[in-house]
C-alpha cells in the first residue's frame, strides 16, 4: 500500500482527527482501550526481519482475533467513523494518534506524534505480544525483538495507569490503580506497596520487582512523576515509530 503524502492537507485532517478523537475519547471514555489497540498494532514489530509494527494491520480479523487483542475490535469499531471521515489518513496514523490522544486527555505527557505511517494489508502470526503469565526474561526477549529496552519497558508498563483487565479477554481482572481513567504514575506506586484489594497486578508486573535494573526504574518513576513522563513520552514515541522514518 502507498505511502501517505504529509502535506499541508494531510497535516489539516490530523489536526481535524485529533480534535474528533478527543470528543470521542471525552464521549465514551475509552481511552484505555484506544492505547492498548496503538500498543497492539505497534508491538508486534520485529527489528531483525524489520515485519509487524504500527502499520495499521491490527484491522484486520486475521490479526485481531489474536487472543493478545481480544476486545479490541471494540477500539477499531469505534475508529472507523473518523476513518470515514477522513479516508486520506491512514489505519497505520489513526491508529497511534489515538494512543498519544488517549495518554494526552488522561492527564499524561504530550508525546510527539510525526505522520505518514503506511498501512499493510500483512499480518504478523500469532504470538509476538507479551504472554502476562510469563516474567522477566519473556518480557526482555519481546520487547528486544522490538529493538526496545530495559528502560522501555518499564517505562511503557507505566501505560496500566490506565484501564483495567476483563476475565473475559484477558482472564485477568480489575484496574491496577484506583483512578483508571488518569494517566499518572500510580501504577508504580501501587506496586511497590504490594497486593492491595480490588487492584490487578499481573505475574509480569509483578515479576519486575525481582529485576534489579528493571526495579531501579520502578522505584524511580514511583518517587517522580515528571521523570516517569519525561521518560514514558520518549519510549511510546519509539514504540509509535517502530520500524517508521518519518518523511
Ligand atoms: C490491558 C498485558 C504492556 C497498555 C492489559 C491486559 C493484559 C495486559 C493481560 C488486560 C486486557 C483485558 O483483559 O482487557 C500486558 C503485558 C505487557 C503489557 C504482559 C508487557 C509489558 C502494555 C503496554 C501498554 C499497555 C506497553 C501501553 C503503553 C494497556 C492498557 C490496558 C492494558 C491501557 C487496559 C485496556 C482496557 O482497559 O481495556 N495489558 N500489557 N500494556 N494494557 Fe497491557
Amino acid at each position: 500500500m502507498a505511502t501517505p503524502v504529509v502535506n499541508a492537507e494531510y497535516l489539516k485532517e490530523i489536526d481535524k482527527a485529533r480534535r474528533d478523537l478527543r470528543a470521542l475519547i471525552a464521549s465514551k471514555n475509552c481511552a484505555p482501550i484506544m492505547l492498548r489497540l496503538a500498543w497492539h498494532d505497534a508491538g508486534t514489530y520485529d527489528v531483525n526481519t524489520k515485519t509487524g509494527g504500527p502499520n495499521g494491520s491490527i484491522r484486520f480479523e486475521e490479526e485481531y482475533s489474536h487472543g493478545s487483542n481480544a476486545g479490541l475490535k471494540i477500539a477499531i469499531d469505534l475508529l472507523e467513523p473518523i476513518k470515514a471521515k477522513h479516508p486520506k489518513i491512514t489505519y497505520a496514523d489513526l491508529y497511534q494518534l489515538a494512543g498519544v490522544v488517549a495518554v494526552e486527555v488522561t492527564g499524561g505527557p504530550t508525546v510527539d506524534f510525526a505522520p505518514g505511517r503506511r498501512d499493510s494489508s500483512v499480518c504478523p502470526r500469532e504470538g509476538r505480544l507479551p504472554d502476562a503469565k510469563q516474567g522477566n526474561q519473556h518480557l526482555r526477549d519481546v520487547f528486544y525483538r522490538m529493538g526496545l529496552s530495559d528502560k522501555d519497558i518499564v517505562a511503557l508498563s507505566g501505560g496500566h495507569t490506565l484501564g483495567r483487565a476483563h476475565p473475559e479477554r484477558s482472564g485477568f481482572e480489575g484496574p491496577w490503580t484506583k483512578e483508571p481513567l488518569k494517566f499518572d504514575n500510580s501504577y508504580f506506586v501501587e506496586l511497590l506497596k504490594g497486593e492491595a484489594e480490588g487492584l490487578l497486578k499481573l505475574p509480569t508486573d509483578k515479576a519486575m520487582l525481582d529485576d534489579p535494573k528493571f526495579r531501579h526504574y520502578v522505584e524511580l518513576y514511583a518517587k517522580d512523576e515528571d521523570l516517569f513522563f519525561k521518560d514514558y513520552a520518549e519510549s511510546h514515541k519509539k514504540l509509535s515509530e517502530l520500524g517508521f522514518t518519518p518523511p
